[in-house]
C-alpha cells in the first residue's frame, strides 16, 4: 500500500452523488436474480441470458448499457426486504470506507416500472430504516426522476417524493437518457417540486453536451450537476458554472466507463477545478462501475494531488444540503480529521 492508498483510507468521505440500486454488491445481485429466475441481463421486449460469474454480471459496453444495466438490477430488487438488505448492505460498505455522510439517489419510477404491485413508500421505508440506524453517519435521499419515462411518470414520482419527508427525502434528480429526453420535457415538474420546498439536481453534460448543462440550470434550476463534465465543450456554461457556484459531482470512473470521457486521457476534472468550477468527486454506481467512493478519492488524489482532493472535500460539504450550523460542524470535523491523516499518513507525497 502507498502513501496515497494509505491517505485516501483514513480520510472521511462524503457522497453526493451515489445510486443506492447502483452500489447493489455484485453477489446480491446474483443471489436475487437466483431466487427469482431472472436474468442478469434486461433487454426491452426480449429475454435474453445473462452472465452467472460474479464479475461479469455488471459488463456493459456503452451509456445506453450501462443503463439497460441499472434496469436489470432494479428488476431484482422486488420486495421491500430487498431495499433494506441493498441499504443495510450500502451502509456496511460505507462505514468501512469512512463515510460520514451522503445524499443518495434512489430510483423509485424504474422499481415501479418492474414491480407494478411494489409499494413504493413502504420500499423507501425499508431504506430509510436502515440509514438511520447507520452511527457515525447520516444520509439523506434524492428521488431521481427518470428521463426515459416522461413528464407525467416524472410528475407522479415527484408528488411521491413530496410525500416522504419524514423518511428523509431532500430532493428530486433527473437521471436516464439525457440525450433524447432533454430538460424542457421537465421544466413544469421541476417547478412542483420546489414549490413543494425540494431541493433540485439533475444529470447533464454527461450523454449530452454543453447545451444540456445550461438546460439544467437555466430551466430546471438545479443547483448542482451531475457529472458535468461536458460543460467544457462551452466556456459560457464553465463561467456559469462558476459565477453562480453551481458544484459538478464528477465522477471519473464512471465517465470512463460509459464513454462519457476518453480513457486515453487523464479525466478533466483538473481543467473544471482550474476554471474555478465547484468540483466534488463522487462514485455514481460504485458497484456496476466496480469502484468504490475510496477509489475515486484515490483517482483525484493521483491525478491531480492530495490538496485539490481535499479541496474537493470540502466542496462536498458545502454543496450539500445541509443546514448551515450542519455544515460548518461537519467541516470543522472533517478538517481536523483531514489534518490528522495528512500528519500521520503523508511523507514523501506532500513534499
Ligand atoms: N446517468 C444517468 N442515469 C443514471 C446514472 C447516470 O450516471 N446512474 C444511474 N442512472
Ligand atoms: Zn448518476
Amino acid at each position: 500500500m502507498d502513501e496515497f492508498q494509505r491517505y485516501v483510507e483514513r480520510i472521511p468521505k462524503i457522497h453526493l452523488h451515489c445510486h443506492l440500486e447502483g452500489s447493489l454488491r455484485a453477489q446480491t445481485f446474483l443471489e436475487l436474480t437466483e431466487r427469482d429466475g431472472i436474468s442478469t441481463r434486461y433487454r426491452p421486449g426480449e429475454d435474453v441470458a445473462g452472465p452467472r460469474d460474479l464479475d461479469r454480471v455488471y459488463a456493459f459496453a456503452d451509456f445506453q448499457e450501462f443503463l439497460l444495466t441499472f434496469a436489470a438490477v432494479s428488476r431484482a430488487l422486488a420486495t421491500p426486504a430487498d431495499y433494506a438488505r441493498l441499504a443495510r448492505e450500502f451502509v456496511d460498505d460505507a462505514r468501512a470506507q469512512r463515510v460520514v455522510y451522503g445524499e443518495l439517489f434512489i430510483s423509485p419510477s424504474v422499481w415501479a416500472f418492474f414491480h407494478p404491485r411494489l409499494d413504493l413508500g413502504e420500499a423507501v421505508s425499508a431504506i430509510a430504516g436502515e440509514l438511520k440506524a447507520a452511527d457515525g453517519a447520516e444520509f439523506r435521499l434524492i428521488v431521481d426522476v427518470t428521463r426515459n419515462f416522461g413528464a407525467e411518470s416524472a410528475m407522479r414520482t415527484t408528488l411521491l417524493a413530496s410525500q416522504l419527508e419524514d423518511h428523509g427525502v431532500i430532493g428530486v434528480g433527473l437521471g436516464g437518457d439525457e440525450a433524447r429526453f432533454p430538460a424542457d420535457l421537465f421544466e413544469d415538474v421541476f417547478a412542483f417540486a420546489r414549490s413543494q420546498g425540494l431541493h433540485c439536481v439533475a444529470h447533464a453534460g454527461e450523454a449530452a453536451g454543453a447545451e444540456s448543462v445550461r438546460a439544467a440550470i437555466d430551466i430546471l434550476r438545479a443547483e448542482r450537476i451531475g457529472h458535468g463534465v461536458r460543460a467544457l465543450e462551452d466556456p459560457s456554461v464553465v463561467e456559469l458554472l462558476r459565477e453562480r457556484k453551481i458544484a459538478l459531482e464528477v465522477c471519473p470512473t464512471s465517465n470512463f466507463l460509459t464513454g462519457t470521457t476518453s480513457r486515453e486521457r487523464p479525466h478533466p476534472l483538473q481543467d473544471l477545478d482550474a476554471a474555478g468550477v465547484c468540483v466534488t468527486i463522487d462514485a455514481d454506481d460504485p458497484a456496476l462501475f466496480e469502484t468504490s467512493i475510496t477509489g475515486e478519492y484515490l483517482y483525484a488524489a493521483r491525478n491531480v494531488g492530495v490538496d485539490a482532493l481535499n479541496r474537493f472535500i470540502l466542496n462536498a460539504v458545502d454543496a450539500s444540503f445541509l443546514d448551515r450550523e450542519s455544515k460548518q460542524a461537519l467541516r470543522g470535523r472533517i478538517s481536523a480529521e483531514l489534518r490528522a491523516a495528512g500528519a500521520n499518513a503523508l511523507g514523501d507525497v506532500r513534499a
